[in-house]
């Protein structure tokens, strides 16, 4: 069976889904997205997702393009559609369609909608996981509000490139000062040399991960203490462990950073144990 995609209220064959050339999104990267994990066919974390889409649109004065409740049943229904179990939606909702003007639309146009899913293979992410990855560093280049999730994302796909092309899975974004900012589609970790956990606060220029927030309350639960505070790149060699954060990589051991060994350089205790209370309770809460 093909793959279907949602656009704009009607659900169409993949290979035939279009949207039209003046699509803000298009042309200005006028535009928000989401991605959310399926296990069995269910979404995960699904509540924290919505609340960003929103806050996301509402920062970039954009409407919902309908209720959450509706929206919801428009993603499960894409799901059942394409009769997906383990794997990701995306979702897309961009400004309109327009003629070419850097302000905004006015009236405002109807928000584009676009819902594609996709299967992932978790077998083939369990070994990776298993395996742990390296990074990749690179200066931060971004604008100054990468807390919206735009699909503005040339520096982070040329960052991502980068990390490809040394044989590395992510990227992770250094700051002037020196610390990392977060990863090219990810939130960055390390378990430091005393044992703490730490990942950078969201004061900083980063994105809010979902995956990020129901880890921190996965740690708290479990009577773990986390650190919301920046670090370097050294530190995180220094460091016991690493990992990074994401819907689509849930909870990834780094093992190597810029080709430097991360502690003794392989998968640890911490990271492991986490990744599968990650998973047990986005199961638990999917819907
Ligand atoms: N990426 N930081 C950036 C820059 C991201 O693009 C992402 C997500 C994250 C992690 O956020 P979350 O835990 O909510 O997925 C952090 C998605 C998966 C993507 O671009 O495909």
């Amino acid at each position: 069976m093909g793959r279907i995609a949602y656009v704009n209220g009607r659900f169409v064959p993949h290979g035939e889904a279009t949207v039209h050339i003046e699509d803000r999104g298009y042309q200005f990267a006028d535009a928000v997205y989401e991605v959310w994990a399926l296990f069995d066919g269910r979404l995960a974390d699904p509540e924290g997702h919505l609340a960003r889409l929103e806050r996301s649109l509402s920062e970039l004065s954009i409407a919902m393009p309908m209720s959450r409740a509706a929206l919801t049943m428009v993603l499960k229904e894409a799901v059942r559609r394409n009769r997906v179990s383990e794997g990701l939606v995306y979702l897309q909702v961009s400004r309109g369609v327009a003629p070419r003007d850097h302000a905004f639309p006015n009236p405002p146009v109807r928000p584009a909608t676009v819902i594609t899913v996709s299967r992932v293979d978790r077998a083939a992410s369990e070994a990776k996981a298993a395996k742990g990855v390296g990074v990749v560093t690179v200066a931060e280049n971004r604008w100054g509000r990468c807390d919206i999730k735009t699909v503005g994302l040339l520096p982070n796909a040329l960052a991502k490139q980068k990390a490809r092309a040394a044989g590395a899975v992510e990227a992770w974004f250094v700051d002037d000062l020196g610390f990392v900012t977060e990863g090219s589609s990810s939130n960055a970790w390390i378990v430091d040399r005393d044992g703490r956990l730490r990942t950078r606060d969201t004061n900083a220029n980063i994105l809010r991960g979902v995956t990020r927030l129901t880890l921190l309350d996965v740690i708290r639960q479990n009577g773990l203490e986390v650190d919301e505070r920046p670090f370097t790149p050294a530190e995180a060699t220094a460091a016991k462990e690493a990992f990074i954060t994401s819907a689509s990589s849930f909870v990834l051991p780094v093992v190597s950073v810029d080709g430097k060994a991360v502690g003794e350089g392989k998968v640890g205790p911490v990271a492991s144990r986490l990744r599968r209370l990650y998973i047990e309770q986005a199961k638990a809460t999917a819907i």
